[in-house]
């Protein structure tokens, strides 16, 4: 994707998957990136781990068949991300994102994601020397700041741009919002206008005509989509072609049944079946939900959810989304 490579804008304007970890693995984000995800970013993967070799970090990594593939490192010491930046690269990232937005207490306890906007000089050492260490394009992910006192994005994203890193993404929230509250796509405006390099809004979007309020809002050159994709890993690539101007039909039932049992059987074949098995239940949860209403009785519900056979589960998956022919599909819409 050129913009993240510092080429500008493609036709359209970006629209792209956000990381979530334990979500956005490599399925999700292969099927997200088919149906037209400008871009999409790998889960948070703890630099130090990877740079030992940790096997779930490198599966957190994995992107064969992802193009571009971004991988998101998250730490706080410069040497570590930098390794883990070139261990990244050689196994096939195109693009290397740095997370200094997460808020959970496990990553900012450890000084790593948002607990670097409170120390901007040391935030950027570490994001210097990624950019030493690999000649891919680097991204910045942050949030609007630690608190409402101390709102540095802009000054995070101009160090980023001096260092000639390629793109920033702004959640609209600070750190001690958590997720809680509402996203301020107008506060990102001021990092708009304090850098020329591309700056993605993210935070609550979850429609297309919320895609657009942000976009005017904030002057953003792209969205990012994170929560909303969840269950619906089309929506992404759905919101970039309506913002192209090309809207495109929204995947039938069949479609959506066939999605969801792709994604499964690729999470069993990637992880294994009993570890496979556990990480997609948050997966079948999220189908289920946007399956419509009265998908699957009460019952055949926990059992899909519970059930450690993947058959059974691929049964009922299949049932939930095309058992209530008659049921509406939820759509892209104007408000999702
Ligand atoms: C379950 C979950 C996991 C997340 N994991 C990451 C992550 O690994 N890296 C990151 O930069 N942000 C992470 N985030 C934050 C999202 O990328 C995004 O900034 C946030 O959810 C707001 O966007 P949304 O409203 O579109 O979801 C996570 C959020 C959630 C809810």
């Amino acid at each position: 994707m050129s913009v993240l490579r510092g080429g500008g804008a493609e036709a359209g304007v970006p629209a792209l998957l956000a990381p979530l970890s334990g979500v956005t693995d490599l399925y999700m984000r292969r099927i997200a990136r088919r149906y037209g995800a400008s871009a999409v970013i790998s889960e948070m993967v703890a630099a130090a781990e990877l740079a030992l070799g940790d096997a779930e970090s490198q599966l957190r990594s994995e992107g064969a068949g992802v193009s571009p593939h971004v991988v998101q490192l998250a730490g706080c010491a410069p040497e570590p991300m930098a390794r883990a930046a070139r261990i990244a690269v050689e196994t096939g990232a195109d693009v290397i994102d740095v997370n200094m937005g997460c808020p959970a207490k496990t990553v900012t306890g450890g000084a790593a994601g948002s607990a670097l906007m409170r120390d901007l000089d040391n935030a950027e050492r570490l994001l210097a020397a990624v950019r030493d260490a690999v000649s891919v394009p680097v991204t910045v992910k942050m949030r609007l700041g630690w608190d409402e006192a101390s709102l540095n994005a802009a000054d995070l994203a101009q160090r980023a741009e001096r260092l000639g890193l390629n793109a920033v993404t702004v959640h609209g929230r600070t750190r001690q919002q958590f997720y809680k509250g509402s996203a301020d796509w107008t506060a990102i405006r001021a990092v708009v206008q304090a850098v020329r390099i591309p700056v993605f809004a993210n935070g609550d979007i979850t429609s297309l005509s919320e895609a657009r309020a942000c976009l005017a809002a904030s002057g953003a050159a792209g969205v990012m989509i994170g929560r909303a994709a969840q269950g619906r890993p089309w929506l992404v690539g759905a919101i970039a072609s309506a913002l192209a101007g090309q809207p495109r039909p929204e995947p039938s039932r069949e479609e959506r049944a066939a999605i969801a049992c792709e994604h499964y059987e690729g999470l069993i074949a990637l992880y294994g079946p009993a570890m496979g098995v556990r990480h997609a239940r948050k997966h079948l949860a999220s189908y289920v939900e946007h399956a419509g209403p009265g998908a699957l009785p009460a019952s055949e519900r926990t059992r899909l959810l519970t059930t450690s056979d993947p058959a059974l589960a691929l049964e009922l998956l299949r049932r939930a989304f095309l058992d209530p022919d008659d049921a509406p599909l939820e759509s892209l819409g104007e408000a999702a």
